[in-house]
């Protein structure tokens, strides 16, 4: 059933004309997955599992109406066949290599698609090891200032532009961790910010300088990873300055993912909760630079900050009161990306009597993320051509840690942000939004 009135007179969308260039800071294991699989899925080779913009439909009116297109044939998206791909890593693998060094992929389904991950190649990145003390590289660039280094990002994203033809461009963050930083002075303007470079501020992390870039050069920015890089005041005044959407942070996939499908239904049904301990092994690079304690901590703030936004105990002081969240991740080689996450929930039910959840969750990291990047890719086009800038919170069914408008809570709730996302499709395209209310069938 309709509720608010649709868009009024909002501008339709730009068309979606052209090629779209998608330009990943980090060509590792989620990157080369994502553009592994966007070209298996050009070639007809694989179908895009996980990704709504491929796969899902949206109901549009009444119920009656029967209306349930697909996203992409209601929202003006980017076609697969108008991306190119391109990124920046200290590590010179080509995408092909690096996907095999990666070991998501199986050589059959990297063998039909070889020549194309062969041909991309990382141009040099802004890298510092006191940000992912973890990893060190070659393919490196020098300057002056850090000023210096983001201004050389500038000009290869113009650069990236020009030699591929492209209409439009989109950054998304798929590299590795940084140490843990909070926002301070140096986030707090613009200015504050720029002089930050121009003296090489220990608070300007590498992630930030790809930011600052893409915004300058009116790049959508997405941010995979839970490092604060886009989410200050600073930047994201220079993205309302120049029209540029943002979000962030960190790719919802596994564990996460999880949580916010249980917790929602806990709260649903007013069960409460005495604890909720998970712990992981993983084995790739990301979680070797996890096993620094510094980028760690960046992690762990993320993953942490889901269960009390969803559960409100300040509201549910009986249900949900101290519970105790302890979340673990070990780096244990054999397992690569194949991740095995444990979770074991004590919760409480009627008179007060104790039961148990375990969820045992053996996921691979990669396959769940590339479909998110596509979908950020795809929705930050669409929402620059529908005239949105700043945060973009209908996209927080993407992230661990969604970025919110200061002073407000972000929304962890899965379903919640599913409707939001959906809704603000609606808006955009100028459809009423659905409430699932239902009143036809009430008296007047
Ligand atoms: N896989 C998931 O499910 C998932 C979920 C949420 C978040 N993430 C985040 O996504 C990111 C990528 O994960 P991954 O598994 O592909 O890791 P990865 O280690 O395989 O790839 C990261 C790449 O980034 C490169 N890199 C590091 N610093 C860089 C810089 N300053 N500029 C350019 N490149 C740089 C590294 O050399 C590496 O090749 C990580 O931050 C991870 O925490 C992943």
């Amino acid at each position: 059933m309709q509720a608010s009135s649709s868009a009024g007179n909002r501008p339709a969308p730009r068309p979606a004309t052209g090629r779209l260039g998608v330009l990943t800071p980090g060509l590792g294991a989620v990157a080369t997955t994502f553009i592994a699989g966007v070209e298996s899925i050009r070639r007809g080779l694989s179908k895009p599992i996980g990704s709504l913009t491929q796969m899902a439909t949206i109901r549009l009116g009444k119920r009656t109406d029967k209306r349930s297109p697909f996203i992409k044939e209601f929202v003006p998206l980017a076609r697969l066949d108008d991306l190119v791909f391109g990124g920046w890593d200290p590590i010179p693998d080509d995408a092909l290599t690096a996907a095999r060094k990666a070991g998501v992929l199986q050589e059959k389904d990297l063998e039909p698609v070889a020549d194309f991950l062969a041909a991309i190649k990382p141009m040099p990145a802004v890298f510092d090891q006191k940000y992912v003390s973890r990893l060190s590289g070659t393919n490196v660039k020098k300057g002056k200032s850090k000023r210096d280094l983001a201004e050389q990002l500038r000009q290869d994203i113009r650069d990236f532009k020009a030699r591929h033809k492209l209409d439009r461009l989109v950054m998304v963050w798929c590299a590795s961790t940084e140490v843990y930083i909070k926002a301070g002075p140096q986030h707090a303007t613009i200015e504050q910010f720029e002089k930050a470079m121009d003296r090489n501020d220990e608070a300007i992390a590498p992630s930030m300088l790809y930011a600052w870039a893409a915004i300058m050069e009116g790049v959508p920015f997405a941010n995979g990873a839970p490092n604060l890089t886009v989410d200050t005041p600073a930047l994201l005044q220079l993205a309302i300055a120049r029209g540029v959407p943002i979000c962030g942070k960190d790719f919802k996939t596994g564990q996460t993912w999880m949580k916010t499908v249980i917790a929602p239904g806990l709260k649903a049904r007013m069960l409460g909760l005495e604890g909720w301990y998970s712990t992981n092994i993983l084995g790739n690079r990301d979680g070797e630079v996890l096993d620094d304690p510094a980028s760690f901590k960046t992690k762990e703030e993320s993953k942490l900050s889901v269960l009390h936004t969803i559960l409100q105990p300040e509201l549910y002081p009986d249900l949900y009161n101290g519970f105790s969240h302890v979340v673990r991740i070990n780096y244990y080689p054999p397992r690569g990306d194949n991740k095995e996450g444990w979770d074991n929930i004590d919760i409480v039910g009627w008179m007060g009597y104790p039961m148990q959840i375990k969820v045992n969750f053996l996921c691979r990291d990669s396959i769940l993320a590339a479909p998110i990047v596509l979908d950020l890719a795809l929705f930050m086009d669409f929402a620059q051509r529908a005239g949105m800038k700043g945060i973009q919170e209908w996209l927080s069914f993407y992230f661990k840690s969604p970025m919110a408008a200061q002073g407000l809570q972000p929304e962890h709730d899965l379903f919640i942000q599913q409707t939001k996302l959906k809704n603000t499709l609606r808006h955009l395209m100028g459809e009423d939004q659905i409430t699932h209310l239902g009143l036809e069938y009430y008296p007047s």
